[in-house]
């Protein structure tokens, strides 16, 4: 998505040889535009896919998975990170280990919100090593539910999320794929 790549190279902000900071449009001050424009990209690219519900993760997943679901004109679910032992009863909870920030936390949705006749499009800014995508896919299949494909924002090309997703089995769609971040300066796979 060209209005993406350009804004990645105009405001964002390459920290060592591993991280992208976007925190100008996307993880902090967020383009309303650009979520526009994002949500329509991933509403055409899935269209065919029977989307019943988007489900994204906070807090920076939820603007584009917004926009997605406004164009899909589903609703939208964003798991909770909760450190929480309290009602777990009601609710799908997965645990997600996290490499960038070495950490892990709980993902959890009601289990009111989710059911085995979904097709669940699952949308998220970051693929890094791909654990919190598969910690959703999982929460969607302990409800029964189908996850009808995995739409990302920014993929870091040179992590291992893609090829863990793919081997899952899930259709991924990347709208930027950074493939190196070496000497402060981004390159995209293709
Ligand atoms: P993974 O799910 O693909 O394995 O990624 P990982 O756990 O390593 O990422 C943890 C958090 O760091 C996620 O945000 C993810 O979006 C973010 N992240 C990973 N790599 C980058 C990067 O290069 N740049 C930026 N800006 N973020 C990155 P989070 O903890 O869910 O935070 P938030 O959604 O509350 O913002």
């Amino acid at each position: 998505m060209e209005q993406l790549k350009n804004k990645i190279l105009s405001e964002g902000r390459v920290l060592g040889d591993q991280v992208l900071k976007v925190d100008s449009f996307l993880n902090h001050r967020i383009d309303p535009a650009l979520m526009s424009a994002i949500g329509d990209t991933f509403a055409a690219l899935f269209a065919e896919e029977g989307v019943t519900q988007v489900l994204t993760l906070e807090s920076s997943g939820i603007a584009p998975a917004m926009m997605t679901a406004l164009r899909l004109r589903v609703p939208l679910i964003f798991a909770r990170k909760r450190k929480s032992l309290t009602l777990k009863d009601d609710m799908w909870t997965e645990k997600a280990y996290s490499f960038t920030k070495q950490e892990e936390s709980e993902v959890s949705v009601s289990r009111q919100f989710l059911h085995p006749a979904d097709r669940v499009l699952i949308v998220d800014d970051f693929l890094a090593n791909g654990q919190a995508a598969l910690a959703l896919a999982r929460i969607v299949a302990q409800a029964g539910a189908t996850v009808a494909g995995i739409g990302i924002v920014i993929e870091k090309s040179f992590q291992s999320g893609r090829a863990t997703l793919l081997e899952a089995g899930f259709r991924v769609e990347s709208l930027a794929r950074v493939a190196s971040l070496s000497e402060g300066r981004v390159t995209f796979a293709e």
